[in-house]
């Protein structure tokens, strides 16, 4: 039988803290025949759209951001967390588990009235992805969806980024 994506996630216990069921994307993107399937499902609800640029979520998403952006012969963009972009940047900050942390991009990365499509392995609280979308909105851009590997429906992503408008994009879920 064909395998499923789900197949190719490692599940690993306790990590990084006690009671939490990590979902570890290595293991698929290892995988010859996974990859591949990955990223050609994330792309099969673009097919015929227009896209200018592909952004993708650190660390994760640039794996596959990369890997879709070659696909669709387009460029790609990284999101990256505070301190790491060489040049001038935009910041949006977000909530985490405990505290805060901040997401940069190039302030000339995106220019008005690109079509963007966002990418990144997992989506849990959405705080990431949200973040990700207005950097892309305060530069010009229009998000024309967000793409992941995992939705984690109990955190809430889903229902927080489908408030903003946002169509979101998943390959498979975790309760
Ligand atoms: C994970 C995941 C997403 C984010 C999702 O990254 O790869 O980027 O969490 O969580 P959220 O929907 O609640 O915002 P992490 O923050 O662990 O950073 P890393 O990719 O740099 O390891
Ligand atoms: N980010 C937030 N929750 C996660 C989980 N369970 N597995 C992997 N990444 C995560």
């Amino acid at each position: 039988m064909m395998p499923n994506i789900r197949d190719y996630i490692r599940s690993i216990a306790d990590f990084p803290h006690e009671g939490i069921i990590f979902r570890d994307v290595t293991t698929l993107f290892a995988d010859a025949r996974g990859f591949r399937m990955a990223i050609d499902q994330l792309l099969h609800p673009y097919a015929g759209i227009p896209i200018d640029k592909v952004v993708g979520l650190e660390a994760r998403g640039f794996i596959l951001g990369g890997a879709l952006a070659h696909q669709l012969s387009t460029g790609f963009v990284p999101i990256r967390k505070k301190g790491k972009l060489p040049g001038a940047v935009i910041s949006e900050a977000y909530q985490l588990e405990y505290g805060e942390a901040v997401m940069e991009v190039h302030d000339d990365a995106l220019k008005p009235g690109e079509r963007v499509l966002i990418v990144d392995d997992l989506l849990a609280t959405g705080g990431t992805a949200e973040a990700g979308i207005k950097l892309c909105r305060r530069l010009g851009a229009e998000v024309i969806g967000c793409a992941f590997v995992i939705d984690l429906p109990e955190l809430g992503g889903r229902a927080k980024l489908e408030q903003m408008q946002m169509p979101v994009h998943v390959l498979t879920s975790f309760e």
